[in-house]
């Protein structure tokens, strides 16, 4: 079967008929020398999105027309992200296909139409003797890493899809191994949701401590820029006794939310996604390899590895163009340490889409023919991080002429670089800026958006293709216009790891969180 869909994708896009009768094509033969494989989304990129960053680079840096990213140099198809119930995924439905390989509903976290769990990539993965991981931007417990390791009727659930991440405080119904609690490294933010409420920095409704229960459960966890970079690499090892045994499991989460924008980002504070992915790769790459001292199982036969871009996303909905671009620009760098890590290790797979576009984000408005990437160059920082500002400028004076002048003289000229602005670009930021965060992100953006002459449809998703993309062992299989499911059936196929014996693992999972209220939006 594994051989049959590589075939079908590899030759006829358009015909699934008589392949049973095929032979297989070269280097198609099932597990014939794989080992890893690295399958990251970047969440809400849409066609445009690449190519708002491409021209931005090609101007900014004098590329040649010519010049591609390092994504663009791996396209191999387009990715159709509807969801079960909609045109227009969410990215709970988005990751599910993915990592279940079917479709769901909007909301949902690997789980069926009918509110059963579905054993996911990561999990027969883990069933397997792979080791795994999640690497995000967002909370750990944000819908797309979810949807790899957890299970739940609503995304918002969080405080049980933390549970089921570390496995902790579910009654014995999961253990690891079978069931839940699969995923060997974890780095991103959302420590709140692992503290309790009462704890300054939780944000749970109940008082589980899951820091201190996955400590107990064995995990190494961090929560600094200074623990992560203390996590020596694996061929440091050899002197350090704290390092001579394997590092994982690892819970490293390093902001209280989710982390921050690219364009905002403190080094000092956060390791940014192309580090965490370095390091990510180091940590498992040696747990994995048979040659070391510290694997835990010669036998082990690679790795499996989820990683997310999760903020381009946000941007999107924010119609800020900058933190957008700055998000992308980052993803890239994450696609090049992959890239480097497979030119080393040939015996890896990457594949890279989105589960949705994000904005409806276009390239150009009436009525001229252009639009104006150096518009993006000045800006200095996020919507998100300019309007939490102006929030609390206006809670500390409640004076609109207080606002008004911290607009035109900090907001306009320092954040996003416009010396030149007009009256009605400060009303219309300070009058959104009084109506709330969202309207004041929005407005921030598309003072920005339409100097540059980018244009959104949307605050939300549409239903638009994404581009599909792949590097490494056996990337030349995948090719051409496929849906999100075949892409997580070919994610499984090329592991030829067994879902519905997973998914048999998970019936005592717990899908529905006590006393669960849906947060308003
Ligand atoms: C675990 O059991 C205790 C005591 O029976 C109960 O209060 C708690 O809600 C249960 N937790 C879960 C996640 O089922
Ligand atoms: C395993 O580790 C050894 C020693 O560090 C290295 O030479 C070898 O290339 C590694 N193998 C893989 C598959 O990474
Ligand atoms: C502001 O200055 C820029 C660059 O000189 C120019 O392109 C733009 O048209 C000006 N905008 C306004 C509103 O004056
Ligand atoms: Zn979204």
């Amino acid at each position: 079967m594994a051989c049959m869909r590589l075939l079908i994708w590899a030759l006829t896009a358009q015909s699934f008929v008589a392949s049973s009768h095929a032979a297989p094509a070269p280097g198609a033969k099932t597990g014939q020398g794989r080992r890893n494989l690295i399958f990251m989304i970047s969440d809400g990129f849409g066609i445009a999105s690449e190519g708002l960053a491409r021209a931005y680079i090609q101007q900014h840096s004098s590329r040649d027309i010519k010049w591609g990213s390092m994504l663009d140099n791996m396209l191999v198809g387009t990715t159709r992200t509807r969801s079960s119930n909609t045109l227009v995924t969410d990215s709970a439905a988005g990751a599910t296909a993915f990592s279940c390989a079917k479709k769901t509903v909007n909301g949902g976290i690997a789980i069926t139409d009918d509110n059963m769990p579905c054993g996911t990539v990561l999990e027969a993965a883990k069933r397997k003797g792979y080791t795994t991981g999640l690497v995000t931007t967002a909370r750990i417990s944000h819908a797309t890493p979810a949807a790899f390791a957890a299970h739940a009727v609503d995304r918002d659930m969080e405080d049980l899809i933390a549970q089921q991440l570390v496995d902790a405080g579910l009654n014995g119904t999961a253990a690891f191994g079978p069931g839940i609690g699969n995923v060997d490294l974890m780095f991103g933010g959302g420590r709140c949701f692992f503290l309790p409420q009462s704890s300054p920095d939780g944000c749970r409704s109940d008082e589980l401590d899951l820091w201190q229960m996955a400590q107990n459960r064995g995990f190494r966890t961090l929560s600094s820029r200074k623990q992560f970079d203390n996590l020596l690499k694996p061929q440091d090892a050899a002197d350090s006794a704290e390092n001579l045994q394997s590092p994982l499991p690892i819970l490293g989460l390093f902001a209280r939310s989710h982390m921050a924008y690219e364009i905002d980002r403190n080094p000092k504070d956060q390791p940014a996604l192309s580090e965490m992915t370095a390091k990510a790769l180091d940590i498992l790459n040696a747990a994995t390899n048979s040659t070391t001292s510290n694997a835990p199982s010669s036998s082990s036969p690679g790795f499996f590895i989820m990683i997310e871009g999760a903020r381009i996303d946000m941007a999107g909905h924010d119609n800020d163009p900058a933190a957008h671009l700055h998000d992308i620009i980052e993803y890239w760098k994450t696609v090049s340490v992959v890239r480097d890590f497979i030119d080393h290790n040939p015996d890896t797979l990457l594949v890279s889409t989105s589960d949705h576009e994000t904005g409806g984000l276009t390239l150009g408005i009436d009525p001229e023919y252009l639009w104006y990437p150096e518009t993006l160059h000045p800006v200095r920082r996020s919507a998100e991080s300019i309007c939490s500002e102006l929030h609390h400028a206006e809670d500390i004076s409640s004076d609109h002429n207080v606002l008004e002048a911290h607009i035109r003289n900090v907001v306009l000229p320092t954040y996003l670089g416009i010396t030149n602005f007009t009256a009605s670009e400060v009303s219309d930021i300070s009058s959104a800026a009084l109506k709330g965060a969202k309207a004041c992100k929005h407005a921030v953006g598309h003072v920005v958006s339409n100097r540059a002459h980018l244009g959104w449809t949307t605050g939300g998703h549409t239903g638009a293709d994404v581009g599909l993309y792949a590097y490494g062992k056996e990337s030349s299989q995948l090719r051409g216009s496929l849906d999100n499911t075949q892409v997580g059936e070919f994610l499984v196929d090329y592991l030829d790891v067994d879902l519905q014996a997973a998914t048999k693992s998970l019936v005592h999972v717990p899908t529905i969180q006590k006393g669960f209220v849906k947060r308003k939006h």
